[in-house]
């Protein structure tokens, strides 16, 4: 165990060769061999900016870059001077080279009717119109290059639209999901400036209708209270969920957009300007906007897509990831990546479980989907559900299975490998983060040999290392810190308004190297085994979540004068929200029955403050917290407490009063 306490218990030795051929009418795949893959790494390796640059000409720019890049630790300019617009990537790029009749959105709506669920596909040429109307509304209202734009909205293909008009136009988004909280609207519309939101009346999710207009209604009140005015907010109508409307700030989607003229060049951006905003928590209580920009982003993603799912324009291809666009990966992998492309990109609006429990494998089966992206804790929950709901379907097409948000247990990476990709898809374990804004490190399909729980090796151009704090490389499966050591095209270009944050949380442990916020350590094949957060962050349901965060919204309530919040082992969500509280006097339960409802209340209350997602799983109220003598709170006797460790192995010897030791596990076997 290293200085950043970090142990490796895992022990897998199943290792899967790659199929030679790919299944099915799966094209061939992009790369042949290991020597092929090894050979290119090393290649992007040695000559990053001679790789990055043959890669970036398969792409369109307005006018060319004078450097491939531009390095001054800890900022990174790619393509320096080079202007290119990512809308046009993603779009007219397509409709240019005369494939405008070919669908490029395929969405299918939660609710199922008696004729089936809705469907929309939209062709380049559509939405290249939808994007241009919704782009010039924009503009109508004022929005100009520089500015961002909020979008809080379901999963619709207006989401993507919205997205996509605001990258034509050199206007950033920050995209909020649309689980959150009106609070939390509240405190990324502050940070963010910004002074237009783009939402929905409301949202499906499993059969009701989340109320989004009216949580966008009451962050704006909140922040007209903080002095912020939020000038234009443009609702879509889907769910016919009863709205009020603001006269003078709030505008229907399509009486905007109808009023708007299709046509709307994409505008030559700097390579280096501002694409999106996009929250994520951190080890404090305020989430931070991580920063990303136009050209290097767009070429990672493009790059990415092709090579890790396998794509292939005009091979019948269906890529669908299941993610929500409130999340980088439905950024990166649903929008952003896929379009550049030219494959067909699925979006769907709802729950996995809504009407049944075999709802994916449905949309699979009827879409002919090729590509399949999802998270550990979705796949978890179709173990439980049986596996009864993916035999039912004709799951043929499949050709690349892929996995992301938190380290994927191997029974259930073995569970997706026969019940859904019946031992014949490769999967592909991408480890990555909202910072890294695509694929570091992931095994090619057809080509790495993959190991369940292993997200193998690095991507072109990912220098990635497992270092202890002075940056000297740890020998195989010594568990150390996740470090990428040189630049990559899609890096973050900061924390939005907070440089300092920037420099202390990335690159201050471990001089000169991006520092992931992961512990991992590699075997002796040299793959990577990523072993979870080393700060305060935890990882429910592939979410990141700040442990702060939930603190700070519990100790919001009156009732409370203190909560310390860690995560414990959960079957579904990989982990849980345990917190600790300690109540005021003023609202200390008469008796058990007192507190389990205030239990209940307190965590609707953190619901309500940040969103469904940070909904504690186990409420624990305690006289007094453990605690250092300094007055540090012990996590980790916490952590051991909440995962029902039946012995504390942990030191205790700077513990200052054992007996809150004593009363922590009495409670426990109560
Ligand atoms: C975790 C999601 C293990 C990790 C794209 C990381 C993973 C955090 C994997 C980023 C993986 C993501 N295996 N852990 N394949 N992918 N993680 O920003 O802890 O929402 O730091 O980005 O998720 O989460 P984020």
């Amino acid at each position: 165990m290293g200085e950043s306490g970090i142990e490796s218990v895992l022990s897998e030795n199943r290792t899967f060769s790659p199929p030679a051929v790919p299944g099915g009418k799966s094209p061939r795949w992009h790369l042949s061999s290991m020597e092929d893959y090894r050979r290119e790494w090393k290649r992007s390796i040695d000559d990053p900016e001679g790789f990055w640059d043959e890669i970036a000409h398969e792409l369109h720019w307005f006018s060319p870059w004078s450097r491939v890049l531009e390095w001054n630790l800890p900022d990174a300019k790619w393509f320096v001077g080079g202007t290119t617009n990512l809308c046009y990537n993603a779009v007219d790029r397509h409709v240019v080279s005369g494939h405008g009749e070919e669908t490029a959105i395929i969405w299918e709506g939660e609710p199922v009717g008696p004729a089936g669920p809705e469907i929309r596909r939209l062709t380049y040429a559509q939405l290249q119109q939808e994007i241009a109307r919704f782009a010039n509304g924009l503009k109508s209202l004022g929005v100009a290059k520089g500015d961002v734009v909020t979008i809080y909205m379901g999963m619709v293909p207006e989401l993507a639209i919205a997205m996509l008009a605001c990258a034509r136009i050199g206007a950033a988004h920050s995209v909020i999901f649309g689980g959150f909280s009106s609070q939390a609207i509240v405190d990324r519309v502050l940070d963010a400036r910004s002074r237009v939101i783009v939402t929905c009346d409301g949202a499906w999710r499993r059969g009701k209708v989340v109320p989004l207009k009216a949580n966008v209604d009451e962050a704006c009140d909140v922040l007209a209270s903080h002095g912020h005015t939020v000038t234009s907010v443009i609702t879509l109508i889907r769910t016919a969920n009863t709205v009020a409307m603001t006269p003078g700030r709030d505008h229907d989607w399509h009486a905007l957009t109808g009023a708007a003229s299709p046509d709307c060049p994409c505008e030559p951006l700097d390579s280096e300007q501002m694409l999106f905003l996009l929250y994520t928590s951190g080890s404090t209580g305020k989430p931070k906007g991580i920063l990303h920009t136009t050209g290097g982003y767009m070429v990672h993603t493009y790059l990415t897509s092709k090579y890790v799912f396998n794509l292939h324009p005009d091979a019948g291809q269906v890529f669908w990831c299941t993610a929500d666009c409130g999340w980088v990966t439905g950024h990166s992998y649903i929008v952003y990546g896929i379009l550049p492309n030219r494959v067909p990109t699925l979006m769907y609006e709802g729950a996995p479980n809504y009407p049944a429990e075999d709802r994916f494998w449905d949309i699979c089966a009827r879409h002919k989907v090729t590509q399949f992206y999802t998270a550990p804790t979705a796949i978890r929950a179709f173990m439980k559900w049986g596996d009864h709901h993916p035999a039912q379907h004709d799951l043929s097409t499949l050709q690349v299975l892929g996995t992301v948000g938190e380290p994927i247990n191997p029974e259930a990476w073995m569970w997706y490998r026969r019940h859904i990709g019946h031992d014949r898809c490769p999967i592909v374990d991408t480890w990555w983060q909202t910072e890294t804004g695509g694929h570091m490190i992931t095994p090619l399909p057809g080509v790495t040999p993959t190991k369940p729980g292993s997200c193998t090796l690095p991507f072109f151009g990912v220098d990635a290392a497992i270092v202890d704090d002075q940056g000297v490389e740890q020998p195989h499966k010594h568990g150390g810190l996740l470090v990428i050591r040189r630049p990559w095209p899609s890096m973050l270009r900061g924390i939005y308004g907070d440089r300092q944050r920037y420099i202390e949380t990335y690159w201050s442990r471990v001089p000169g190297m991006y520092l992931a916020g992961d512990g991992a350590h590699r075997d002796s094949d040299g793959y990577f085994w990523i072993m979870g957060r080393i700060d305060d962050v935890i990882n429910v349901s592939g979410h990141r979540l700040g442990t702060m965060e939930v603190e700070s919204a519990l100790v919001s309530h009156p009732g409370v004068a203190e909560a310390a919040v860690v995560g414990m082992p959960h079957e579904i969500k990989g982990t849980g929200i345990a917190a600790f509280v300690t109540l005021r006097p003023t609202h200390t339960p008469p008796d058990a029955a007192a507190a389990e409802k205030f239990k209940n209340t307190l965590a609707a209350h953190v619901a309500h403050e940040i969103g469904a997602i940070a909904r504690p799983d186990m409420i624990r109220f305690t006289d007094a917290l453990p605690k250092t003598r300094s007055g540090k709170i012990m996590r980790r006797l916490l952590r051991a407490i909440a995962a029902g460790e039946e012995k504390i192995t942990q030191d205790t010897t700077t513990l200052e009063d054992f007996s809150i030791l004593a009363k922590l596990r009495e409670q426990d076997e109560a």
